[in-house]
């Protein structure tokens, strides 16, 4: 699909929003974190706090304000149909096993997108107070200062992350065997928690390469252009294109795509 048209000065307007609203719920984060918190399960092992729920009220209600046109869909149930061709897609808290457990790996991701494509993305962390952002054509920096990829070649040089899914128990495909493989390839793979700063830290070359399966349009909707803009490739398994709804991403610094690929897609020569 081809990007859609949008001015650089305009990204750039959507972009400082973007990470005002971000330093906001960043900032109720930070509050919580040490605090004894009200927690409620979605799932067998899916919690809910109630800092993700006043994270994603502040951001809804920034957006709102703002921009009465635009259309939202958030983690925690907010969503509104757009009457411009604009909508966000937000995380108010990814990582919330994490932020539970008072284990510091956490953020709030918000991206947005135009007629279908995402066009910015912000990702704040508030432990490291580093605001990852990018905007179409603008290129992707951490606290204003342009990121790159790395540019490691060799997947037995190369640091990786992955996740898994809340369904691992009952879901067909767990990741497990992946993991079990790609050890066996690359130099260390690590499983931070928190899939939006997995790929703020390969956007700027702490990672090399990272891949999950059945993560939603909010871990990834600013990461992807985070990614992208950073100079990193972003697919399904097996190369084919990835969009926000897709059951798979693997996202590289590119110069590893195909390495990693032919890991996930189970054809490399034994
Ligand atoms: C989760 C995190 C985690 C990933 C899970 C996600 P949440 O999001 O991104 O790293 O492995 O699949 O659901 O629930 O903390 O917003
Ligand atoms: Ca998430
Ligand atoms: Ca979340």
């Amino acid at each position: 699909m081809s990007k859609p048209a949008i001015s650089k000065k305009e990204v750039r307007a959507l972009v400082t929003f973007a990470s005002e609203a971000a330093y906001g719920a960043g900032a109720i984060l930070k509050e919580g974190f040490r605090k004894n918190k009200a927690i409620r399960y979605k799932g067998r092992i899916d919690p809910v706090t109630e800092f993700d729920l006043r994270s994603e009220k502040f951001i809804v209600s920034k957006i709102k304000s703002r921009y009465p046109d635009h259309g939202l869909l958030a983690e925690e149930g907010s969503e509104r149909e757009q009457t411009s061709e604009f909508r966000w897609v937000i995380d108010p808290l990814d990582g919330t096993v994490n932020y539970a457990h008072r284990f510091p790996i956490y953020c709030v991701s918000i991206g947005l997108e135009m007629s279908g494509q995402i066009v910015a993305g912000v990702v704040y962390d508030p432990e490291r107070d580093e605001l990852f952002s990018a905007g179409q054509n603008i290129g992707a920096s951490l606290n204003g200062k342009k990121i790159v990829v790395s540019d490691e070649p060799k997947l037995e040089r190369a640091l990786l992350a992955t996740g898994f899914a809340y369904n691992i128990k009952k879901a067909k495909r767990n990741n497990l065997g992946l993991f079990a493989r790609m050890s066996k390839k690359a130099q260390g793979i690590r499983r931070p928690g928190s899939a939006a700063m997995d790929l703020c830290w390969l956007a700027s070359g702490r990672l090399d390469g990272f891949w999950e399966l059945y993560l939603h349009p909010w871990d990834t909707a600013a990461g992807l252009i985070i990614v992208e803009e950073a100079g990193g490739k972003v697919t399904q398994f097996d190369g084919s294109a990835y969009d926000i709804t897709s059951d798979e991403i693997l996202a590289s610094n590119d110069k590893l795509h195909r390495q990693l690929q032919r890991v996930l897609c189970h054809k490399q020569k034994r």
